[in-house]
């Protein structure tokens, strides 16, 4: 399903001598001081790391570059032939945008740069990265910052063409990265890290990407299943008979209308030595097509709904990262799995279910079909035991409309939602905390049953905050939780930007992994 994955090295020799297809250097533009509205050319100022580049172009290399238009603002790719000064036939500027105020640009600078630089460097099979890396306590967030981006930027989907298509050029297989010392263990270390973590959302850009009629909840659940054996993680899956015997109400509801069954994936990573005692449980929608079921979604836009599992594909990909990172945590991913999907056997708009914690649930839109599945997976995860409980999910456009395509909206415990908020701004998955107030938990009172699934007149005032409300009846109250919404940041629609590349994102494996590893850390 992957197309080959870029490698990584580290190279501590001269960038100008490096035997390369292309050597990649930084520009900021400056912003600041009397020249600031003088137009590009000198404006551009070189990055750290492209000293010994300069000087082979003789003191030449700003004002050439900024002749091909180079202004130094993020992003920007700006390609140059080096006719022999260096050994690389090309030398690539990628901006990096404002001279820092510290010693370095911002690690989420540097990801979306070196991102930007591997992906615009397709068809090159091996390219050098100088870029500008502190020496002091950020050094490692820096290097796991390029590494991630280069590794990112280098991906993509195999897709379905039945022929070769001579036009499109190979990703780039290897990247060295220039730092000051090649051997040191903590650098090895941050390409190590890097690496797994990069894979992990390649697997997750993958499993989004696959095309919804090769991915029905059977085949999903076997993928997951498979990479997390590989990985060594303890696996469990639940079929349909045992969701139904189980209580699992809302999987079973969700998933009666399609003909592919639904299905529950258990993931277990259990440190070999000693813990601080805590437990994390991840737990992500995987609803492999949304059609609305009965309460069908208009056709316009439809096929994006094969992204629904976005949150299932991100968990299930971080489990396999933590796998990988060994953190000293006791942690279980949780991926109930349906297919939504219309027909003479689905659940109703009406229908009452009965989910896994015993609570009644009137179904009124089965569009709203994400909580009802994560309600029984949220239940489970507190049933089995655990301490936080991290759920993400593509669960409604109100977040879309919210907070826009790249910031996730966060609801649960108050604490739990600024930890997720300072995890996610740490790796460059930005997400804002958002309330749980109590009149939109009055409006989803139910004439019948104990809840509606929304709000009961059908009012979509506060849309992203009725799901929240809704999930929180299904957590126990001495666990601390976040739901994290990741409608918009999970899919990318647009033309590939920094590390982000067109489908499915990988959204929030990152955030996920650094709130694993922060729990191991701090308890
Ligand atoms: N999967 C959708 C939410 C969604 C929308 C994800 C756009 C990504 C992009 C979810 O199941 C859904 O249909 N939500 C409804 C909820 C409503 C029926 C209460 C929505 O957002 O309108
Ligand atoms: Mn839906
Ligand atoms: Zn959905």
């Amino acid at each position: 399903m992957t197309s080959s994955s870029t490698t990584l090295s580290l190279v501590d020799t001269d960038p100008a001598e490096l035997a390369v297809d292309a050597i990649v250097i930084g520009v900021h533009s400056q912003t600041t001081g009397p020249d600031a509205t003088s137009g590009p050319a000198g404006t551009l100022l070189l990055a750290d790391g492209a000293e010994s580049i300069a000087a082979a172009f003789d003191g030449k290399l700003t004002a050439t570059l900024a002749l091909l238009g180079a202004t130094g603002g993020p992003g920007e790719v700006i390609k140059l032939a080096t006719l022999g000064t260096v050994t690389a036939p090309l030398v690539v500027a990628v901006g990096l945008g404002p001279e820092p105020t510290g010693a370095a640009p911002a690690p989420e600078t540097l990801r979306r740069a070196a991102g930007a630089a591997v992906r615009a460097l397709a068809g090159a099979p091996r390219v050098a990265l100088s870029l500008p890396l502190p020496d002091d306590a950020d050094a490692p967030a820096a290097l796991r910052a390029v590494a991630e981006g280069a590794l990112l930027g280098g991906y993509r989907f195999a897709g379905y063409k039945t022929k070769p298509q001579p036009s499109r050029r190979e990703p780039v297989a290897e990247v060295l990265i220039a730092v000051p010392d090649a051997a040191d263990a903590t650098a090895r270390a941050e390409v190590d890290r890097a690496t797994a973590l990069a894979g992990a959302v390649r697997t997750s850009r993958d499993w989004v990407n696959t095309a919804p009629n090769e991915l029905r909840p059977p085949a999903f659940a076997e993928a997951v299943a498979t990479a997390a054996r590989a990985a060594g993680l303890d696996v469990e899956v639940l079929d349909e008979e045992q969701l139904r015997a189980g209580g699992y109400g809302g999987i079973t509801a969700v998933g009666q209308g399609s003909e592919a069954p639904p299905r529950l994936v258990k993931l277990t990573w259990t440190p070999a030595g000693e813990t601080n005692g805590k437990r994390v449980a991840l737990v992500g929608k995987g609803i492999t097509f949304d059609t609305g079921g009965i309460s069908i979604k208009p056709a316009q836009g439809m096929w994006e709904m094969k992204s629904d599992m976005a949150g299932a594909a991100a968990v299930g990909a971080a489990m396999l990262a933590i796998a990988a990172l060994k953190p000293s945590v006791t942690v279980t991913g949780y991926l109930p799995m349906a297919e939504n999907m219309p027909s003479g056997t689905s659940y109703r708009p009406g229908d009452v279910v009965t989910m896994f914690n015993g609570k009644r649930v009137e179904v009124l839109n089965t569009d709203a079909e994400g909580r009802m599945i994560l309600g029984d997976a949220m239940a489970r995860a507190c049933a089995d035991g655990t301490d936080y409980l991290f759920e993400t999910s593509t669960l409604t456009g109100g977040q879309v409309i919210a907070l826009g395509k790249r910031i996730a909206g966060v609801m649960g415990t108050p604490e739990l939602c600024e930890r997720v908020k300072v995890a996610g701004d740490t790796v460059g998955e930005p997400a804002w905390p958002m309330p749980l107030p109590d009149d939109v938990r009055k409006g989803m009172d139910s004439d019948v049953a104990d809840i509606s699934q929304v709000n009961a007149g059908m009012d979509r005032a506060g849309h992203m905050l009725q799901g929240g409300v809704f999930l929180r009846e299904f957590v126990t109250d001495e666990v601390a939780w976040a739901h994290i919404d990741i409608a918009g940041p999970g899919y990318h629609s647009g033309e590939p930007t920094g590390y982000w590349t067109k489908g499915g994102t990988g959204v929030p494996v990152r955030t996920l992994v650094q709130l694993v590893e922060d729990v191991a850390a701090n308890g």
